[in-house]
């Protein structure tokens, strides 16, 4: 959420920040910015509009050889040209770009003002410019020590960084809660909020922590704490490379990684699943037999698709290992002063390990001796230092704001945790090979279920005159409607509500007509009759259906049906939401939508 670049080197800085910001636009794209020094002040150039409309604003003409750039989603103040970052103090020699939110902005700003700054704009970040700057005016001291002593007074979530235009051979940057990365080149430096921005210049990095400032020259860096204690963090290597990030001739990200989803959960699966013992082999647990078996309780916390998969967790776990489990939303969980049973596993579910109410929801759970692993895609990030055992994802970085190929790793991650919390049960050996060749053999599938998008996307073109949709569901197809519905809703704007098959008949049902189409996920299961007794009562009321199914069903009954290929039925739901995610492509393309940058959205919510 909002996206962060800053260098520092011998090359022009404008086109690198464009394109870094062009990089991180899927964390916000309500407007952006760059600023540059010039002759000891600044030149700024930001407005609301997305970053290849800002690069014809900076024009080509820009020498300087450090800046620093946003791209933003708004929280203090709506998305205009003076929201926009960098902000800066009134001399216009102080610009600082941020992510997060200033918690006490309100006083900061209520004390600048009565010293007689006048704010031109109704951020919480215009406050940092013009504190600092007035820490560097008032003690002569570094642009270092005015950031640390103004940080000391903020509280809330910051990643930030500060430019001196009087002193353009140094950049500031700290961190408290959003993510700051610097990317250590040849003769050079960068800093990014996402790896996405750095990958194509270097591999070499550094995450600063929480409370943790640095202060950047182009051939040198130093890190130290708030308090002036100094960290000397050594670079890492990533592995990711430009190409990680590449659109690989797609038109969007959404459709590429629908696309990535069998390479995706074949790294998933790689080398965890066990056939000789009929299980799986999760060592980020960090959890023995012995304490597996201790385990009486699990509990997925989430936010938005990342609480569905976790319900495609709970109910995987009850199924195969027999212990009772739920999912909660993380941002309901940390307010409801839960009880923390010592004796339940909690799951924090997050592609990003960045969403805000989820790693709060660790936090509180940590606070309270709750045990708590993470189910993280993003190696390094919060959650996952936070929970400091798990299961990566190893979805591959995930850049469409729609999420797709991270929550079918996470179903399928929770599959593997659920085969070996039931094999240390009473799991049998042939539930469990059962369970086991049917994930091993899952990518394949999955590729299956794309030689039949032609059908999902002609029902697409059937049904994008609707205005609302049904997304319906029992039991294991419960979350899958959900998180079909969520899909629809993200990307096409067309209203999509799920409910339990069952509730439909108390109440909602009213609202069927032949306007109204609605999904339902029939797998060939125990509850098959049920599903179409369902299909029948929507199709009494002259309602449409769409039915997504592996069973074979009554002539005639469902308007459209999306086929969906055979696996053992507990892990049906991992197959079912992947023509879902087509049918929310297929109709938003119909519909016109920005497929990329879904209105009001952005990736990794890192505020409340
Ligand atoms: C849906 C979507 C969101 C995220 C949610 C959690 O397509 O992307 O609902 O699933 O914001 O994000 P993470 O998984 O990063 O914690």
């Amino acid at each position: 959420m909002c996206g962060i670049v800053g260098y520092l080197g011998s090359r022009p800085a404008a086109p690198i920040l464009l394109e870094g910001l062009h990089r991180l636009e899927y964390r916000g794209y309500d407007s952006a910015g760059i600023a540059l020094p010039h002759r000891g002040r600044l030149r700024v150039t930001k407005a609301a509009v997305r970053v290849a409309e800002l690069r014809a604003l900076v024009g080509e003409d820009q020498p300087a050889v450090v800046g620093i750039g946003h791209t933003r989603w708004a929280t203090h103040g709506e998305p205009n040209d003076a929201n926009a970052h960098p902000h800066t103090d009134a001399t216009g020699r102080v610009a600082v770009v941020h992510n997060g939110i200033i918690e006490n902005a309100g006083q900061l700003r209520a004390r600048l003002a009565a010293t007689g700054v006048e704010f031109v704009s109704d951020t919480d970040t215009e406050a940092l410019a013009h504190l600092i700057a007035a820490r560097l005016a008032e003690e002569q001291g570094s642009l270092e020590d005015a950031v640390r002593s103004t940080l000391r007074e903020v509280e809330g979530a910051y990643g930030i960084v500060v430019l001196d235009a009087r002193n353009p051979g140094e950049l500031v940057v700290a961190r408290n809660g959003s993510p700051i990365v610097l990317g250590i080149g040849d003769g050079e430096m960068f800093i990014a909020s996402d790896l996405a921005a750095l990958v194509r210049h270097t591999q070499r990095v550094v995450y600063l922590d929480d409370g943790e400032l640095a202060t950047l020259r182009a051939d040198d860096y130093r890190t130290s704490t708030l308090q002036a204690r100094r960290t000397d963090k050594t670079p890492t290597e990533v592995e990711l490379t430009e190409a990680d990030y590449g659109l690989d001739g797609f038109a969007d990200y959404m459709r590429k990684e629908i696309g990535d989803q069998p390479e995706a959960m074949r790294r998933a699966l790689l080398g965890r699943l066990d056939s000789r013992f009929s299980t799986a082999h999760l060592g980020g647990l960090r959890l023995d037999p012995r304490e597996l078996r201790s385990i009486r309780r699990v509990k997925f916390l989430g936010c938005g698709s990342a609480y569905y998969a976790g319900q495609i967790g709970a109910n995987l776990v009850e199924e195969l290992a027999r212990l009772p489990a739920d999912a909660e939303p993380a941002s309901e969980f940390r307010y409801r002063d839960p009880v923390v049973d010592p004796e339940t596993l909690y799951v924090a579910v997050s592609q990003s390990g960045e969403t805000a109410d989820t790693l709060a929801a660790v936090q509180e759970l940590t606070r309270k001796g709750g045990r708590v692993i993470g189910a993280v895609n993003v190696v390094g990030s919060a959650i996952a230092r936070e929970c400091g055992s798990g299961v990566f994802l190893h979805a591959g970085p995930e850049v469409s704001v729609a999420s797709t190929k991270a929550v079918t790793n996470m179903s399928t991650c929770f599959a593997m945790l659920a085969l070996l919390l039931g094999r240390v049960r009473d799991l049998s050996v042939a539930d469990g090979r059962r369970i086991v060749a049917a994930l091993d053999a899952l990518p394949r599938r999955v590729e299956e279920v794309f030689e039949t998008e032609e059908v999902v996307a002609d029902a697409a073109r059937r049904f994008a005159g609707a205005r609302h949709m049904f997304f319906v569901g029992r039991v294991r197809g419960w979350p899958v409607a959900r998180e079909g519905a969520q899909k629809l809703k993200e990307i096409s704007y067309v209203h999509a509500e799920a409910y339990q098959a069952g509730e439909l008949k108390h109440g909602p049902i009213a609202l069927i007509d032949s306007g109204m189409p609605s999904v339902v996920i029939v797998p060939d299961d125990e509850l098959l009759v049920k599903n179409i007794g369902t299909m029948e009562q929507i199709k009494a009321r002259g309602g449409p259906v769409i039915a997504v199914t592996n069973a074979t069903l009554p002539e005639g009954l469902a308007d459209a049906e999306l086929r969906v290929p055979r696996t053992e039925p507990e892990l049906d739901p991992i197959l079912f939401g992947i023509p879902l995610q087509l049918l929310a492509y297929h109709l938003a393309t119909e519909l016109g939508r920005d497929i990329d940058k879904p209105r009001n959205l952005a990736k990794s919510v890192t505020v409340e």
